[in-house]
């Protein structure tokens, strides 16, 4: 793996590598720590607001041996119109790697083609890896096992944490039911594209009966607060709640990538009985992205 650009470019093998990886990285924290990453230097530059992934990375690179430079693309010649290709040809002869939010995937596949060095997708409008891999991570820590799994999404399955889900699903094998208003459906052709057993409807109850996972993320993504009151009056409705989890399995895991609006996608009293889950959920980033940090610096 020479980046983490997307979870469409990514096997099999290569997703439950990363897992495996991640449960010896969170076992071992604080007890016996590699530093991969000595004398290595790794821009996060994002362009885009950011809690989880920016602590997440900056934290992992730090604890892993490296050194972080958070850059603004704002604050950067990038933010002024210099073109990625440029940018990336300079970042490549001075640091080691990077990590990237932006808003078209293609900067991403960009920056990795032109920099050499590499690369990390860290939320485009097309693909959040980082958040699905810890997903995932979290998923088989608390439920043992990715056997014989249903996921169901609710909410805007059009955005970048479904597209990933999709490619998750399609990859490892498990039920995916995305339950969303027909404006805000996955497109057919990468549905096509993926395979799988993945099913989209507008029946938010028939898509969550008996799933072991419920899982949601906010109405309006970053990028889309122009279409906030049109995405509010499309989406309500399509809200994790207690009726909800009443028709999912019994035990069933609610998830969210955070951060939350409550009352909207989730309910505060639904966020709150899960939030055990969803933390942990959280606090898995840092431990996935070490270990793809761990596995794109090995030899
Ligand atoms: N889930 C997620 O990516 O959170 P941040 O936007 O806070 O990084």
């Amino acid at each position: 793996m020479k980046h983490l650009l997307s979870i469409e470019q990514l096997s099999r093998a290569e997703i439950l590598e990363i897992l495996d990886l991640t449960a010896t990285i969170k076992a071992n924290r604080g007890v016996a720590d590699p530093k991969p990453l000595a004398g290595q230097c790794w821009a996060i530059m994002f362009a885009k607001s950011s809690t989880r992934t920016r602590v997440s990375f900056e934290v992992g690179i730090r604890e892993l041996g490296g050194s972080p430079m958070f850059l603004s693309a704002n604050d950067i010649q990038l933010g002024r119109g210099e073109p990625i290709r440029d940018t990336a040809r300079v970042m490549g002869r001075m640091l080691h790697g990077a990590v990237i939010r932006t808003f078209a995937q293609k900067d991403v596949e960009d920056f990795a083609h032109y920099s050499g060095i590499p690369t990390i997708n860290a939320l485009t409008d097309e693909e959040h890896p980082c958040q699905i891999l810890a997903d995932l991570f979290t998923i088989r820590e608390l439920r043992g096992s990715l056997d014989d799994l249903t996921v169901c999404f609710v909410g805007d399955g059009e955005c970048n944490v479904p597209r990933s889900w999709i490619w998750a699903a399609a990859r490892l094998g498990f039920a995916l039911r995305i339950a969303a208003p027909t404006r805000f459906q996955p497109p057919a052709d990468l549905l096509a594209r993926a395979g799988g057993n993945i099913a989209v409807t507008t029946g938010l109850q028939d898509a969550a009966a008996g799933a072991d996972v419920l899982y949601t993320d906010v109405w309006v993504s970053m990028g889309r607060e122009d279409e906030a009151a049109f995405r509010i009056a499309q989406l309500g409705g399509y809200q994790i709640n207690e009726e909800l989890v009443a028709v999912a399995k019994p035990g069933a895991l609610v998830m969210h990538c955070l951060p939350a609006y409550r009352g909207k996608e989730i309910t505060d009293e639904t966020l709150e009985k899960h939030a055990a889950t969803i933390f942990q959920e959280a606090e898995n980033r840092l431990h996935v992205q070490k270990a793809v940090l761990a596995l794109l610096t090995r030899g």
